[in-house]
Formats: C-alpha cells, sequence, structure tokens
C-alpha cells in the first residue's frame, strides 16, 4: 500500500506502572492489529503520568517497561514508531495553543478530572488540562485513527471539538480524529468491584491482573473475583457484572464468542469457569512476559525508543510549522 493511502494511527499509554489486562484488551491489542495496514505512532506518555506525583527514578524504569511491553505484545519497530512523548517537544509546544483555545466549561465536565479531582479542595492544573495534551498528542500528527479504551471516549470528542473550532477560525490546520474502540473488553472491570473498571492505581491488587503478574498472583485474582449468587453463567452487565466481566476477559483471550461460552459453561459452576480462565490468562500472558524479559534488558531499547522520537520529531516539526503559520507565531 502507498504511504498516502495509509491512514495515520496514534495512542499513548501513561508509564505509571501495573499495565493491566483491561489496558492490553481495551487498547494495546488493537494497535498490533494496526501496525499492518497503517502509519502508526505509539507513545508512552512521560508527561501525562506526571499530572500526579510521581518517584522521578520509578518513572524513568517505568517508561522503559511499557516500551518493552509494547514490543513484548508484538509491535515492531520497523512498522510502528514507539517514542516518549517529554522526547518530542512539539506535545508541549501545541498543547499550549490548544489551551488558549479550549473553555474551562468544557474541561470541567470532564468525568476523569472529576473522578481524579473528587475530595481535592484545588486539584493540580495539570489535572484539569490533561485532555489537552492528549489532544496535542493526537493533533501533532494528523491522526485519523486514535485506538483506545471507551474511558476515553470524553477525550476523544474534546480533541474534534477544539480541531474543528480551529480549522473553523484559522483555516484548516488539523486533521479531525476518531477513536476506535473495540467490540468486546473496551472497558473492563475490577474484578473485586465490578462496577469500577480496572485500574492501574487501585490499592488492592486483586481488583486488576497486571500483564507481568505471576501465574501464583493471577490464579488468587481470579478465583478471589467478585461474582453474584445466582450460579448461573450468563451475560448480563445489568444483573451479573462480575461474571460478565469474566466472560468478556475470556472471550477475547480464548478468541471464542460469549455465546459460545455461554452454551459451554451450561450447567456448570463458577469454580469451573474460574479455573479455565486462569489456565487461559496464563497461557496467553506467559509468552508476552518471557519476551519482556529479554527485551527489557537489552541494549536495542534505548535505541528504539531514540529512532522513535526522531522519525515522530520529523512529523511534528512540519506540524508545528503550520500551526505557527496559521497563528502567526514567531518562525523558529
Ligand atoms: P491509560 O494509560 O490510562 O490507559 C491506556 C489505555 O488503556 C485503556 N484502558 C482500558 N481499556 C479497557 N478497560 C479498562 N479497564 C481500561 N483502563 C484503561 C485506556 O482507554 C487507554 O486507551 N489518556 C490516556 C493516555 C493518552 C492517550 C493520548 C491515548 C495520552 N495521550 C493520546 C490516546 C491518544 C490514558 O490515560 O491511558
Amino acid at each position: 500500500m502507498a504511504v498516502k493511502d495509509m491512514k495515520r494511527v496514534f495512542s499513548g499509554v501513561q508509564p505509571t506502572g501495573n499495565i493491566h489486562i483491561g489496558n492490553y484488551l481495551g487498547a494495546m491489542k488493537q494497535f498490533i492489529e494496526l501496525q499492518n495496514e497503517n502509519e502508526c505512532l505509539y507513545c508512552i506518555v512521560d508527561m501525562h503520568s506526571i499530572t500526579l506525583p510521581q518517584d522521578p527514578k520509578q518513572l524513568r524504569q517505568h517508561i522503559l517497561d511499557v516500551a518493552a511491553l509494547y514490543m513484548a505484545i508484538g509491535l515492531d519497530p520497523k512498522k510502528s514508531i514507539i517514542f516518549v512523548q517529554s522526547d518530542v517537544s512539539g506535545h508541549a509546544e501545541l498543547s499550549w495553543v490548544l489551551t488558549c483555545n479550549s473553555y474551562t466549561g468544557e474541561l470541567s465536565r470532564m468525568t476523569q478530572f472529576k473522578q481524579k479531582s473528587k475530595g481535592r479542595e484545588s486539584a493540580p492544573t495539570g489535572l484539569f488540562t490533561y485532555p489537552v495534551l492528549m489532544a496535542a498528542d493526537i493533533l501533532l500528527y494528523d491522526t485519523d485513527i486514535v485506538p483506545v479504551g471507551n474511558d476515553q471516549k470524553q477525550h476523544i470528542e474534546l480533541t474534534r471539538d477544539i480541531a474543528i473550532r480551529i480549522n473553523n477560525k484559522y483555516g484548516k490546520t488539523f486533521v479531525v480524529p476518531d477513536g476506535k474502540f473495540v467490540k468486546s473488553g473496551a472497558r473492563i472491570m475490577a474484578l473485586d468491584n465490578p462496577d469500577a473498571k480496572m485500574s492501574k492505581s487501585a490499592e488492592n491488587p486483586h481488583s486488576r491482573i497486571s500483564l507481568l503478574d505471576e501465574p501464583s498472583k493471577i490464579k488468587k485474582s481470579i478465583m478471589k473475583s467478585t461474582t453474584d449468587s445466582e450460579g448461573v453463567i450468563r451475560f448480563d452487565v445489568e444483573h451479573k457484572p462480575g461474571i460478565s466481566n469474566l466472560l468478556s476477559i475470556y472471550s477475547v483471550f480464548a478468541d471464542e464468542t460469549v455465546e459460545a461460552l455461554e452454551a459451554r459453561y451450561e450447567g456448570r459452576g463458577y469454580g469451573d469457569l474460574k479455573k479455565d480462565l486462569v489456565e487461559v490468562v496464563i497461557n496467553n500472558l506467559t509468552p508476552i512476559q518471557e519476551r519482556f524479559k529479554e527485551i527489557r534488558q537489552s541494549q536495542e531499547l534505548l535505541d528504539v525508543l531514540q529512532d522513535g522520537a526522531e522519525r515522530a520529531g520529523v512529523i511534528a516539526e512540519a506540524t508545528m510549522k503550520r500551526v505557527k503559520d496559521r497563528f502567526g507565531l514567531g518562525w523558529k
């Protein structure tokens, strides 16, 4: 396929540790399929992660962890540009321009901000403008497609609104992107509380399965997971959120439909389903973990990130030149 016929894809993951199966099934798994037919940029969004305090030494390690995980799940640095957000200065520059073209009203409506700032008298400004930096990430690369989990839908909408607003006011400046969401797995729920989404920061480690969890930990988390007392295995998010979540995870990892699973487990107990799911998850994660260990120790990783930053930087520079022209900013 000629490069000009290809779509541009951009997505990012925060290097805050505990990358879990929600991140994988909701977003990262899509990255791999997309890299064969598109021009893809996959970013480690370290500047987003400092919206809340991070230990600097640990942050650097977590950046390398995400880079190694990207490659361990199957991203090929020859096909995809893998890079660190703060290595390309255009993200911060464009973010300011977009900040000047967004409104406190629309940012106040972002549910993620509302959740993260809950109970605080005063929240860090970065937490408030977080979605604008995310819009900058996307618009900087003339992105067509943004593969993400459902929790980012509102941020993608905001990105589109800002792009359209600027295009209308200053003439065509940005490509208006579309979000891309998987049919099954776009919102994986916490194992200990299926009413909340699985998250990196939840205190209970058994609420999630991290991609690097040991088999014994995976087993414990799944066997302990919250279900219901009905004893029937069927998909019904409203009445049976726990079992429905387990069925979704099973379905995507095993590449089987939920209907097929419901049929197989008819008349059987939750224990059977959980035991089989443990095996399915371990079988899927073991090869990723083995590749991760190898890549994480290799010198290749830093070379990949440097090469990625250079390639991303070329695209970003061209966009920033265009943006500066449109807004009448300086020349360099
Ligand atoms: P982050 O780091 O929280 O999550 C990375 C990706 O995982 C998805 N995700 C989930 N999907 C299904 N079930 C879940 N429980 C679950 N939890 C997380 C997220 O939707 C995301 O796709 N703001 C973003 C990072 C970002 C970004 C961007 C993404 C910054 N700039 C530009 C796309 C484009 C975030 O915090 O993701």
